[in-house]
């Protein structure tokens, strides 16, 4: 049993999960023999694809200091969290302004079995976790532990990295992200990461036939779609770009970074 009363019988080992996937790309231990070969079989034909964990995992680090620090936002709503890895975003955003709010969601019981590693924030802040599916966004929205955590009537920046290219088009993901948008208030954020087939297209050809033998929709989308997202919202500079190009900080060499060892957009855009 884990802390939550979750069976390890309720967490399907017989196929592959995004999650756990994910967690073998970020070198986690938090993944079973199924993941690791098909995260295997990824690495295969896309050879840097752990590279493109760690930019994006870089990404989100450099988005939720800015979020917290000069957008000065003390309430985050983290969708599509994966598995804890270290510093997750309530360590980040905490750093920046202690008193900070993190409600996290996810809708994979192992990324709930290890949420406890999500709830220990500082004495000030406070953080929540909400299992639940973005295609339901009322349920999130809804959630006592969310509506206990943050305050609705304050901004709120909202975060979903690396999901989007789960949701197929018949999900209506654009719906599902305005519908999350008109729930938070003028000043909130939205934060997005989202694979592409903009620089590699035959690679993604490979990546999202593995993905499909598995059982997992991958839906890449060209920068136009993914800056639909955004749509009605003000981009923050320098707009929906290469996550390694988005505010990188003074060490970083993102010109040693080829566009297509990472096929990812990146932005953060403000509700007006
Ligand atoms: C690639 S991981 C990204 C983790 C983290 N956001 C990051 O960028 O580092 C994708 C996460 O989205 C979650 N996910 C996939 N489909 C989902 C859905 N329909 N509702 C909620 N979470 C989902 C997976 O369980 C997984 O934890």
């Amino acid at each position: 049993m884990t802390d939550y009363g979750l069976a390890p019988d309720q967490i399907d080992t017989t196929k592959p999960h995004s999650a756990r996937m994910y967690d073998y790309y970020l070198n986690g231990k938090d993944h079973y023999e199924v993941d690791a070969q098909a995260a295997a079989k990824v690495l295969g034909v896309y050879p840097t694809v752990k590279l493109n964990a760690r930019v994006n995992r870089g990404f989100i680090h450099r988005a939720t200091r800015w979020l917290a620090g000069e957008a000065g936002v003390r309430q985050f709503l983290d969708i599509g969290t994966g598995i804890p890895t270290e510093p997750n975003l309530h360590q980040v955003a905490q750093g920046v302004a202690p008193d900070a709010r993190v409600v996290y969601t996810d809708n994979d019981p192992i990324v709930l079995a290890y949420a406890q590693a999500l709830l220990n924030g500082t004495p000030e802040g406070r953080t929540a976790y909400v299992q639940a599916d973005v295609r339901e966004p009322r349920r999130i929205i809804n959630a006592g532990e969310l509506q206990e955590t943050l305050d609705l009537s304050k901004p709120v920046a909202m975060s979903v990295n690396a999901l989007f290219h789960f949701i197929p088009e018949e999900a209506k993901p654009y719906e599902i992200v305005r519908e999350l948008m008109d729930a938070l208030p003028s000043g909130s954020y939205l934060m997005l990461t989202h694979s592409t087939h903009d620089f590699s297209a035959e690679t993604w050809v490979k990546v999202i036939e593995i993905y499909k033998e598995s059982g997992i929709p991958f839906t890449t989308r060209s920068q136009s779609e993914v800056a639909g997202f955004f749509e009605g919202l003000e981009l923050v500079e320098p707009g929906v770009s290469e996550p390694q190009h988005w505010k990188p900080d003074a060490d970083d060499r993102p010109e040693d970074i080829r566009s297509a060892d990472i096929n990812m957009w990146a932005g953060v855009a403000r509700k007006p």
